[in-house]
């Protein structure tokens, strides 16, 4: 693959492997700079959020980008719930209280109860990521579920270029049909968890991945 001889910060820096502009006639891209979005998100928790609010405008284009999601039979099942200052506490303190009242009392733990009242407070923004259930019952369930995560990864990646903190939780009563009712959904539909925004207030973390792509990829040329 090409290399690409990039001025970042300031400096000259080369980078490989991160790919090449479109050719002329096809639409003006470079799929470095892609390759570096995506290399570049990361899951950032509400504890490495500074506090400061992001703006209205950012979460709107996340949201407009989440729009932009892949998919089958365009039943654009995606819906987000936002919630933001005092409806962050108010957030908090509803999923607590689900998790008391739908927790055995041997099970129930203290410091879990605390902990989902308390992380929606850090964050300046959280979109509950939810399936709504197209019209279309030639759809099965998990291609609307699997429309939901494309629109989720735009999201993602938007607030990466944005320079924004944010990650997909799926703890506590996410999954619980207890939590669908307390979010007005229909029976068909699902919480699929939490995108907790911020800004980072420290480093950008590095990334890692366990395995090597190519043990994820079988080719077939024969
Ligand atoms: C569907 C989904 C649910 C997730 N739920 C959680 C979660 O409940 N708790 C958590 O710490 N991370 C959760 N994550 C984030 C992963 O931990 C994270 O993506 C992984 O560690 C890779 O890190 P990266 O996103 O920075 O590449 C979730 C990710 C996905 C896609």
């Amino acid at each position: 693959m090409a290399k690409i001889i990039r001025r970042e910060q300031g400096e000259n820096v080369q980078i490989t492997d991160l790919g090449k502009a479109a050719p002329a006639g096809v639409l003006p891209f470079d799929a470095s700079e892609a390759t570096r979005l995506i290399r570049q998100r990361r899951s950032i928790f509400p504890e490495a959020f500074s506090g400061e609010p992001v703006s209205r405008e950012d979460i709107e284009l996340m949201l407009e980008n989440a729009h932009w999601a892949p998919t089958h039979g365009r039943t654009e099942p995606w819906f987000f719930k936002v919630f933001t200052g005092e409806g962050l506490r108010r957030f908090g303190q509803a999923h607590a209280t689900l998790y008391q009242q739908h927790t055995a009392p041997e099970n129930f733990k203290q410091e879990t109860f605390d902990k989902l009242a308390q992380r929606p407070t850090e964050c300046s923004h959280l979109i509950v990521i939810c399936m709504k259930r197209g019209e279309n019952p030639k759809i099965p369930v998990m291609e609307e579920v699997e429309a939901v995560a494309c629109a989720v990864q735009n999201l993602h990646l938007t607030a990466t270029a944005l320079g924004l903190a944010a990650y997909w939780g799926s703890g506590g009563m996410t999954y619980h049909p207890a939590m669908r009712e307390w979010l007005g959904l229909g029976a068909d539909d699902q919480c699929l968890g939490l995108f907790m925004v911020g800004k980072p207030k420290a480093a950008w973390p590095e990334g890692k991945r366990k395995a090597d792509w190519r043990d994820k990829v079988e080719w077939n040329e024969a």
